[in-house]
């Protein structure tokens, strides 16, 4: 369970966050909508830690992030996963390393024991293959296509099995088959590790494809939160843009796609 209370976080004269409030069920998939510049990225910051904010606080877990620094804060953080919207993979390294980056530096997170090189090859071979990326592991992420890379990252980060794991803009730049495979990818990430997720879009196709419940970001909140059905029925200027753009909704697809597109 990740609750959020009265987070606030200004930037000069903005007010980006403005004592927002937020529950997160613990397995559940949030999905955060939002036009762009209101701070969908911002809260996703504050949720790893990596920003603190001027007022307010996030208990994960019963453990206040917003409290924690140093080695206490890089602790608390091993056990989530930021898929960034770059990708941000390590250009130097090829996808198995890339992959098998955080295992080799922190080993079994539960014992502290380092992995042997036998086990590192088979979790990487495992998450290659869940992202559907079986047998280029030597490829650097240079020779990948954006979707690819998209994969790679997100292989990079359920490796080590996640329990909160937060997507900034999964699918923004992709055509849309390349990000149907995205959002089934979330969708089976979630199922293999009952993580937390919470994905930023503003793609409300994907929106529907992966999320329990759907809740708008405005004016520095959350302005609502619902189930997709309750969501599309609210009356607000954003909603009503967002559902225009729909033709199928996704949803009544879903079952079908699974591991047909992959
Ligand atoms: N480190 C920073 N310094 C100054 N302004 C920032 C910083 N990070 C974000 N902002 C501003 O905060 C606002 C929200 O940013 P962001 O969370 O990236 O929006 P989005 O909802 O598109 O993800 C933007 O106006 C952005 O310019
Ligand atoms: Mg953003």
């Amino acid at each position: 369970m990740m609750t959020i209370r009265g987070l606030s976080k200004h930037y000069d004269k903005l007010q980006v966050l403005d004592e927002l409030d937020l529950d997160v069920y613990t397995g559940e998939t949030l999905v955060i909508l939002g036009r762009s510049g209101v701070g969908k990225s911002v809260l996703l910051k504050h949720i790893i830690g990596i920003t603190k904010p001027d007022a307010g606080y996030i208990d994960i877990d019963g453990v206040r992030i917003t409290d924690l620094s140093g080695p206490d804060l890089y602790k608390a953080i091993l056990h989530m996963g930021m898929l960034f919207q770059g990708s941000a993979l390590f250009d130097s390294m090829n996808l198995e390393e890339n992959i098998a980056f955080y295992l080799a530096q922190h080993g079994n997170l539960e014992t502290g024991k380092p992995y042997t090189t036998q086990q590192l090859e088979e979790f990487v071979e495992k998450a290659l293959g869940m992202v559907g990326l079986q047998g280029v592991g030597k490829k650097m992420p240079s020779e990948l296509s954006g979707g690819m890379r998209k994969r790679a990252a997100l292989a990079r980060l359920i490796v080590y099995r996640p329990s909160v794991v937060l997507y900034d803009e999964p699918t923004t730049g992709l055509d849309p088959i390349t990000a149907m495979t995205i959002n089934q990818l979330i969708v089976k990430t979630q199922q293999e590790l009952k993580a937390t997720s919470i994905v930023v879009t503003h793609d409300i196709l994907s929106a529907l494809y992966v999320g329990d419940r759907l809740a708008l970001h405005k004016d520095g909140k959350i302005a609502y939160i619902a189930k997709p059905e309750e969501f599309l029925k609210i009356d607000d200027p954003v909603i009503a843009f967002l559902k225009k753009t729909i033709s199928q909704d996704p949803r009544t697809f879903r079952a079908e796609l699974q591991g047909e597109l992959l």
